[in-house]
């Protein structure tokens, strides 16, 4: 359609990094990754990068690289360089943690929707696995209930950060940060409200991810439902907290229990 328009294309490939998915093979002209997620891999390197295989585009941008001055620092070079040897490796275990996470998460009574192209519900899901080498890291999900039950799932899951794309587990809840300032009519329209949270699945035991998620999202259910507090006894006239003083003084006297 772009070219159609005369258009260039340019696509955002920072969730699928250039090991699941190659948006120049499929006729997009200029590609951008935030070097920052999965091509450094280990949350510790701020940098990006636009790739094409247009001449023309080059030209351009080299010129405009060298006017602006966005040059990254050496350090930094060397923090990319060798986080995008382990690229491969770390998106497969990622992707596979993310997929059975998916499954879990489709699952639990404490989630109305999962949102992961590796999953046969998503509407999207044949066109990712033509297109795309693996199905990346990225989950969304609802979890029933309102902001209280989204708030008590993030405090307890992994670290609570923006980013996303490093070995460590991140999650987040976009209405309240990436993506507070869309405006509030935009954020109803793409489905962006307090129940959707965000993971960045990382690549620790795979186990011990799902055991955490459980964890919070039965605290999450649990907080929804309502609580029985135990009440006096009739007969406890001497005592407001539940407590038989008759039985009390007989044990102290006795010195112990008549069962
Ligand atoms: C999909 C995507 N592209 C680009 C960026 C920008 O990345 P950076 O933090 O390296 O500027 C982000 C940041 O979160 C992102 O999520």
């Amino acid at each position: 359609m772009a070219k159609r328009f005369g258009a260039y294309l340019a696509v955002d490939n920072t969730f699928c990094s250039p090991y699941f998915q190659n948006p120049l093979e499929h006729g997009a002209d200029i590609v951008v990754h935030s070097v920052t997620k999965y091509i450094c891999g280990h949350s510790d390197v701020v940098m990006g990068v636009v790739c094409t295989n247009d001449e023309e585009i080059y030209e351009q941008l080299r010129f405009t690289q060298n006017g602006v001055g966005a040059v990254p620092s050496p350090f930094d070079c060397y923090l990319a360089h060798r986080g995008l040897k382990t690229l491969h490796v770390r998106m497969e275990a990622a992707s596979r943690n993310a997929m059975a996470i998916a499954l879990f998460l489709e699952h639990h009574e404490g989630v109305s929707k999962v949102v992961y192209p590796g999953l046969e519900s998503h509407p999207q899901h044949g066109l990712a696995k033509n297109q795309q080498h693996g199905f990346g890291a990225m989950i969304t999900f609802y979890c029933n209930g309102g902001r209280e039950q989204s708030s008590i799932i993030l405090q307890s899951i992994f670290t609570l950060a923006e980013s996303l794309g490093a070995v460590e587990s991140l999650a987040e809840c976009p209405s309240l940060m990436t993506h507070a300032s869309v405006p509030d009519g935009e954020r109803v329209k793409l489905g962006i409200n307090d129940t959707l949270i965000r993971l960045s699945v990382g690549i620790e035991s795979c186990n011990d991810l799902i055991d955490d998620l459980n964890q919070a999202l039965n605290a999450a259910v649990a907080s929804k439902k309502p609580m029985f507090l135990p009440q006096p006894e009739p007969d406890d006239a001497d005592s407001d907290i539940g407590i038989n003083i008759e039985a009390t003084e007989e044990v102290e006297e006795k010195g112990y229990w008549d069962w």
